[in-house]
C-alpha cells in the first residue's frame, strides 16, 4: 500500500528511525542542539553503506575519477579566494516584537535569497513566533562557522592592539562546501598522479553552515556531508560533460540508491537564481513526504574557482594537453549531494504500511546495498539447545561471508520478522528440526513474506 498522508509519513520515519537506532536528534541527553543529528547503530551503518555505494560507483569503478580527503578546517584565503567571505549569506529578518530572527525568504512565497527588505514589506507576513507585523530591515548573515585557530584566548578580542590583532589573524572557517578542498587541491593531484582532462575529483565529508532556520528534519542541518565531485574539463566541451554526469548521475539515483524516477524532478535553475559563478545549475528535486525539495545540484562553474585559486596563490592552474600540447584553465562540471538528503529521500522511498496477518505492518524496502544487515538467523524456539547451537554454526557461516548479519533469539518468531521489516533486512534464516535432519534452512523474504526451503550449503 502506499502511504497517502504525507506529512504523517514523515512523523512515521522520524519515529521509526528514533526507535529502531537510525537517528537521534543531536545531543539529545542535554535537549538536543539545533541542526545537528546523530546516527544511532543502524543510522551509521546505511550511512556507511551509502558511502560505500557513492565511492564505488563514482571512484572505485572508473578510470578518470579519483579520491581525495582535505582537511575541513583550511587556509582562510580559501574563502576571500571562493567568494565565501563576501556572499554566502543569506537574509536575515528581525522581529521588532520578540526579536525572533527568520530567514527572510523563507516567511514568504515566491522569492530567493535575494528578496528585498521593500519586497518583504509589501507583502508583510505575521511573524511565526508572536504573530505580530512589525519588523526590521534584511540584513546580511554570513553563514560560516568561524573560530581561532591557536592559543587565543577569549580577552584578546577586546585587549591591546596586538592581542586585538592575533585574534583577528587567527580567524578561521569550518568549510561551508568540500568543493573548495577540491579546487585547492587540483594542482597537487595534476602534479602527482598526471590525469587526462576530463578527470574528476571526488569528495565526501562534513560541511558547516550556521543555518538561520535549519528545518525540515534532516533536510537543513547546521552541521551536514556532502558528496562532491569538481569534473574538469576543456571549456569547449562543457555542455555534452554537463549531459553525460547528469544522466549518470540521475541512474546512479534510480539504480543504485532505489529512487524511483518518478519522484525525481529536474528544475532548470534560472539566471536571477543561479549563483553568480553559474552559467548552468540543475537543481535535482525530489518528492519528500512532506513536499519537493532539492536533493542535489548539478552546476557548470566555469573556470571561476580555479581561476581564483590562481589569483589568490600566484600559483598557474593551467592545464597542458598531453597529446596537442594546448594549455588552459578547465572547466568544472559541479554535482553536489548532501547525505542527509539523501539518506531521507532513500527512506522515504523505502517505507511502507501493509497489512500482514490482520496486522499493519512497517517495513523498509532498501536496495540491498544499503540494507544495515542483509541476513537475520534465529533458531525457530530458544529454548531448543540444539536449534541454538545449529543456529549458531549458520550464523558464523553467514557472517564470515555477508560480514552484515545480525542474530535474533528474542520473542516468537513473527515479532521478529517484524523487527527485521522495520529496520530492511532482506532475508531472515530460520533453524528449524528439519534443519538437523537435512541441512535445509527458510529463508523468508522481506517485501514479499514468502518462506522457501534453502540448502545451507547455498546460502
Ligand atoms: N559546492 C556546491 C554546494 O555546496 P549547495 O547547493 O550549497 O552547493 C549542495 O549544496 C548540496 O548539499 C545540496 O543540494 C544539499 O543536498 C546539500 N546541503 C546544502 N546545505 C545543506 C544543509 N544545510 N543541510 C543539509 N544538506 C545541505
Amino acid at each position: 500500500m502506499c502511504y497517502n498522508f504525507y506529512m504523517s509519513k514523515l512523523d512515521d520515519i522520524v519515529s521509526l528511525c528514533k526507535r529502531r537506532g537510525f537517528i537521534f536528534p543531536g545531543s539529545d541527553v542535554y535537549g538536543g542542539m539545533a541542526g545537528t543529528w546523530d546516527f544511532g547503530p543502524l543510522g551509521v551503518m546505511l550511512k556507511n553503506n551509502l558511502v560505500n555505494t557513492w565511492w564505488s560507483h563514482w571512484v572505485d569503478q572508473r578510470d578518470d575519477m579519483f579520491g581525495i580527503d582535505a582537511a575541513i578546517i583550511m587556509n582562510p584565503t580559501t574563502w576571500e579566494a571562493s567568494g565565501h567571505t563576501a556572499t554566502f549569506a543569506d537574509p536575515l529578518i528581525e522581529c521588532n516584537e520578540c526579536h525572533s530572527r527568520f530567514r527572510a525568504d523563507k516567511l514568504v512565497d515566491g522569492y530567493s535569497e535575494s528578496i528585498t527588505t521593500e519586497e518583504f514589506k509589501a507583502i508583510n507576513p505575521a511573524c511565526p513566533n508572536c504573530g505580530k507585523t512589525n519588523w526590521g530591515s534584511i540584513r546580511k548573515f554570513n553563514m560560516m562557522f568561524s573560530t581561532h585557530v591557536g592559543a587565543v584566548l577569549p580577552e584578546d578580542e577586546s585587549g591591546s592592539e596586538s592581542d586585538k590583532e592575533l585574534a583577528r589573524r587567527s580567524i578561521a572557517y569550518l568549510r561551508p562546501e568540500t568543493a573548495q578542498g577540491i579546487f585547492t587541491n587540483y594542482k597537487n593531484v595534476v602534479d602527482t598522479i598526471y590525469p587526462s582532462v576530463p578527470f574528476g575529483l571526488c569528495q565526501f565529508g562534513k560541511s558547516f553552515r550556521n543555518e538561520i532556520s535549519p528545518r525540515d528534519y534532516i533536510l537543513r542541518d547546521r552541521e551536514c556531508s556532502q558528496f562532491e565531485i569538481e569534473y574538469f574539463v576543456h571549456p569547449n566541451t562543457w555542455a555534452e560533460n554537463f549531459e553525460t554526469i547528469r544522466k549518470e548521475y540521475l541512474d546512479f539515483l534510480t539504480n543504485k540508491l532505489g529512487l524511483k524516477a518518478e519522484n525525481i524532478h529536474e528544475l532548470e535553475v534560472s539566471e536571477e537564481d543561479r549563483a553568480f559563478y553559474s552559467k548552468r545549475t540543475i537543481d535535482i528535486m525530489y518528492n519528500y513526504p512532506n513536499g519537493e525539495e532539492e536533493l542535489m545540484g548539478i552546476a557548470y562553474r566555469t573556470d571561476y574557482d580555479l581561476s581564483n585559486v590562481a589569483k589568490a596563490s600566484g600559483k598557474n592552474m593551467e592545464y597542458r594537453d598531453k597529446i596537442t600540447g594546448e594549455t588552459f584553465v578547465p572547466h568544472v562540471i559541479e554535482p553536489s549531494m548532501g547525505l542527509e538528503r539523501a539518506i531521507l529521500a532513500i527512506l522515504s522511498e523505502a517505507y511502507y504500511e501493509d497489512e500482514m496477518d490482520g496486522e499493519t505492518r512497517v517495513v523498509l524496502k532498501l536496495p540491498e546495498n544499503l540494507a544495515p544487515y542483509k541476513f537475520c538467523v534465529s533458531p525457530l524456539l530458544k529454548n531448543k539447545p540444539e536449534l541454538v547451537e545449529k543456529a549458531k554454526e549458520v550464523y558464523a557461516k553467514l557472517k564470515a561471508k555477508y560480514t552484515f548479519v545480525t542474530w535474533d533469539d528474542s520473542g516468537n518468531i513473527g515479532k521478529r520478522y517484524r523487527k527485521q521489516d522495520e529496520i530492511g533486512t532482506p532475508k531472515c534464516v530460520v533453524i528449524d528440526f528439519d534443519t538437523l535432519e537435512d541441512d535445509t534452512v527458510t529463508v523468508r523474504d522481506r517485501d514479499t513474506a514468502q518462506q522457501i526451503r534453502v540448502k545451507i550449503d547455498e546460502l
